[in-house]
């Protein structure tokens, strides 16, 4: 009798203790955006403080890539994508706080780079992935790189110029591993070491498709007044039309699409592709529009 009333009693605890865990916020990782670092109080600090504010007791991680604020700056500009990719898949399976899987939102082109860890790496599982002004076909131009790390746009001007798809600048400019050249996209096929690559640009690689299936929603955020990214319709994963840099199409008239590489036509089937556009120039928005718009695929 006393044996049996110890176990009901372990049996409600642990159920007490379960249904704690249960209700604790998914955990959310963010991942910055270029020349931007994972704790400046006016960004990705900021973003923090809004998501903590609305949701208590969430565990949130904004990735920082290096071991230094200068460091995590210079790397995104510098610091071969693969590589970061690898180094965030490792660093996400050892933080005991994701075991159980969390949701994760990247600002600009740290929107695509999460899609690579959600197509390389599904464990620990991402749930939402919510990307805010990410390039996911790339770009071609920098029209607007931001004033303050002016050097830093002429060198990147400079190294794409050269030759965005040599092996020397692909290892060595993040930007010119999102590059894509719609004059050329056999060079950009064969070259682009990261973008193409997730893309399912060379092969189907069909774990990355499944990887991206386990996504419960994938959300797009489009800035529709956009002068920073060329073109803005790479947001909700359009792109130029092959063979010429004027005339855009969808994402759902592309053949990535058509063909279904990637599964994205599957998701969107299922409702899983979710498209947000705000009114506002790159990564510009109110606190007003982020909590009621990106916090309900926060819980
Ligand atoms: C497909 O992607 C997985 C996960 O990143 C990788 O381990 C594997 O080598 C890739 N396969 C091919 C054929 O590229
Ligand atoms: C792309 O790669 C294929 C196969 O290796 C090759 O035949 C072709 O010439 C390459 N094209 C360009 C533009 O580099
Ligand atoms: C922003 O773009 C939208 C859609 O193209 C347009 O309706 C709106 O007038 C633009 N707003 C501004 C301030 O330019």
């Amino acid at each position: 009798m006393a044996a049996c009333r110890a176990l009901t009693l372990t049996a409600l605890l642990l159920t007490l203790c379960n249904g704690k865990t249960e209700a604790d916020p998914v955990p959310l990782v963010i991942w910055h955006g270029m020349g931007d670092s994972c704790c400046n109080p006016f960004s990705m600090g900021a973003v923090k403080k809004m998501v903590e504010e609305q949701i208590p007791g969430i565990y949130v991680l904004s990735l920082e890539i290096g071991n230094s604020i200068p460091e995590d700056m210079k790397n995104s500009f510098f610091l071969n994508v693969n590589e970061q990719v690898d180094g965030v898949c490792k660093e996400l399976a050892q933080n005991p706080n994701l075991k159980n899987g969390y949701n994760s939102m990247g600002f600009s082109q740290g929107g695509q780079f999460l899609r690579a860890v959600a197509q390389r790496c599904p464990s620990p599982p991402m749930k939402n992935l919510i990307s805010i002004g990410g390039q996911h076909q790339g770009v071609y131009g920098f029209p607007r790189c931001p004033g303050e790390i002016s050097h830093m746009c002429d060198l990147i001007r400079k190294l794409l110029n050269y030759g965005a798809y040599t092996r020397e600048v692909q290892d060595y400019l993040v930007q010119a591993e999102y590059w894509h050249d719609p004059i050329n996209e056999e060079q950009y096929r064969n070259g682009s070491i990261f973008l193409a690559d997730i893309n399912q640009e060379r092969h189907v690689n069909v774990s990355y498709k499944q990887n991206l299936q386990l996504l419960e929603k994938f959300v797009m955020v489009k800035f529709l007044n956009d002068t920073m990214v060329d073109p803005p319709d790479t947001e909700w994963f359009g792109f130029y039309r092959p063979g010429q840099s004027k005339e855009t199409i969808t994402l759902q008239e592309s053949n990535l699409y058509m063909e279904d590489r990637l599964g994205l036509k599957e998701m969107e089937k299922a409702g899983r592709l979710v498209f947000l556009g705000v009114e506002g120039n790159h990564l510009q928005f109110s606190k007003e529009w982020f909590n009621k718009n990106i916090i309900p695929f926060l819980h």
